[in-house]
């Protein structure tokens, strides 16, 4: 019997023996590694093939899954040191698993190669109430972070409607943005320091903590959004803020987009930093959640556009000046409806018609979301334009627009529900990107690029930006070897 094999695919047994060789050369580089390290590394280390767990193979892109060589999950510094090392050793390519909720394929494994998981690299290891700053090992949940803060009476404002599973370490790699941006900056500007594991294993200890430190180049800034593609980050020093006595929040109802961008404008004026949300909705967005997920709509009218507001205060004792404010701005016809929360639970409720979006792939199937930077004065022109060239290829579309407007970030969602499983996402990006492009945006304001939009990064970068991109990243990673296919192809 003879057996057919093309060429460029082997077989599947080429492959199985393939593998097998690869899995014994990574056990003996690792082993090489332990020896000249002078220590055993645990026997759960890596685990290999059919072992590795599903929710290792893909992230929240929901991009069909990869299988990896293997997957590794070190519980300290030094062995994810000594994985980076041994895959040198034995030259293979090393993907950074955080808590996997990214948005753009950025963790998906490659064939192949290693994963490389932070899920036991947790702890919140030091918190200096004095100097309000925290670290924090990589894998550590976001919302362990924020409790650790709070538990110290300080506060850790990044915040995501995927914070109960996003990691402090993928939050930093992806420069997170989430609903606070608007006064306190995005995952960057909570960064002191960083430690950092290279490609070869090098451990670089950035781990700074003084909020002034002129002492030549910055490094930490090069790992924070590279999306694991120049290092591994293990810990972080993290800036906190004082927490606010209270927050208060409110549901806006407005007439058209004119008024929303007034509200913005009104309460920025009025409240300086203490509005710390302001988080926009399309009607169609409220009308598609309330109904899907059988939420109740919060007013008895239709409006065309609503806003979550919030605002923090400092004082102890000092009166909510909410609404009073809210009251000025209905006079003046901005607001045609509002409702202030009374307790958490109503303010929670609020946020919930915002954040279970993160749920529709589930409710309604298969669907295509964006994060689009815009200036916020062009914003509802844009959604239009985008909304009538999607519907022109695709009628039934749902294209929902809401976002975090006070920071000119849009979000997107677009799903045919004629097409099915087969969402047609190179359609819908070009249609969405070319737009973008048009409009002088940015095709991402804080997922990233991964590898869904690698191929439209120089829509919002420059040949010259690009070229300095691949620069650093040979410099780094110059087998190329650290995530790749993510973010920016290094020869161009
Ligand atoms: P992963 O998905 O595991 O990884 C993301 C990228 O970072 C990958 O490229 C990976 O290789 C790299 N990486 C992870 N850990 C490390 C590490 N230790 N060292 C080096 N590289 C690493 N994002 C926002 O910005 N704002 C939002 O408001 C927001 N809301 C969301 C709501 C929901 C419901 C969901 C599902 C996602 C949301 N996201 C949001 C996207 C996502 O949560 C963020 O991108 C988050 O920062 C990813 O963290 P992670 O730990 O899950 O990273
Ligand atoms: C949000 C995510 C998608 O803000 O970034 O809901
Ligand atoms: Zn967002």
């Amino acid at each position: 019997m003879t057996e057919t094999r093309s060429l460029d695919r082997p077989s599947e047994a080429v492959q199985a023996a393939d593998a097998a060789d690869a899995a014994e050369a990574l056990r003996a580089a690792l082993a090489a590694e332990a020896e000249a390290r002078g220590g055993a590394l645990p026997a759960d280390l890596l685990v290999f093939g059919a072992d590795i767990p599903e929710r290792n193979l893909q992230d929240w892109s929901r991009q069909p899954p990869v299988r990896p060589l293997a997957l590794a999950r070190p519980r300290s510094t030094a062995e994810v040191s000594a994985v980076l090392a041994a895959c040198a050793r034995a030259g293979l390519a090393v993907v950074p698993q955080g808590g996997l909720t990214g948005l753009v394929r950025g963790a998906h494994p490659v064939a192949g190669g290693v994963a490389l998981s932070m899920e036991r690299l947790t702890g919140v290891e030091e918190v200096d109430r004095e100097g309000a700053t925290m670290i924090v090992r990589a894998g550590t949940p976001l919302h362990e972070v924020q409790a650790a803060a709070e538990a110290a009476g300080l506060f850790f404002p990044l915040d995501l409607g995927s914070r109960g599973s996003c990691s402090i370490g993928g939050n930093v790699s992806t420069n997170a943005g989430g609903n606070r941006v608007i006064r306190y900056g995005t995952a960057r500007d909570q960064v002191l320091g960083l430690e950092v594991a290279l490609p070869d294993g090098t451990v670089v200890n950035a781990l700074n903590r003084l909020v002034k430190n002129n002492t030549g180049y910055d490094i930490k800034h090069l790992f924070i959004g590279a999306e694991g593609t120049l290092g591994a980050i293990t810990r972080v020093a993290l800036r906190l803020q004082p927490r606010p006595a209270a927050l208060d929040v409110a549901l806006c109802a407005l007439p058209d987009y004119a008024a929303l961008l007034s509200l913005l404008a009104g309460l920025r004026a009025r409240f300086g930093p203490g509005l710390t949300s302001f988080e926009a909705m399309w009607d169609e967005y409220l009308d598609t959640i309330t109904s899907t997920f059988e939420l109740r709509r919060p007013f008895a009218a239709a409006h065309r556009f609503y806003a979550i507001v919030e605002i923090s205060r400092f004082g102890a004792g000092e009166d909510s000046r909410l609404p009073d404010a809210l009251g000025e701005l209905m006079e003046e016809g901005l607001i045609e409806d509002a409702l202030i929360a009374q307790t958490e639970r109503e303010a929670a409720e609020f946020w919930k018609i915002r954040e279970i979006v993160g749920e529709l792939r589930q409710k309604a199937g298969p669907l295509v979301s964006y994060d689009i930077g815009l200036p916020a004065g062009v914003t509802d022109r844009f959604v239009e334009t985008s909304a009538a060239r999607v519907r022109a290829q695709w009628p039934d579309a749902m294209h929902l627009a809401y976002g975090h407007l006070g920071d000119n970030n849009l979000h997107l969602i677009v799903r045919s529900a004629a097409c099915g499983a087969a969402q047609p996402r190179d359609g819908f990006d070009r249609a969405i990107y070319d737009t973008v492009r048009e409009f002088g945006g940015s095709i991402s304001a804080e997922h990233g690029i991964g590898t869904t939009k690698r191929p439209y990064l120089a829509h919002s970068r420059s040949p010259e930006e690009i070229a300095v991109m691949r620069l650093v990243k040979r410099a780094l990673d110059p087998q190329g070897r650290m995530n790749p296919g993510k973010v920016v192809d290094p020869e161009g």
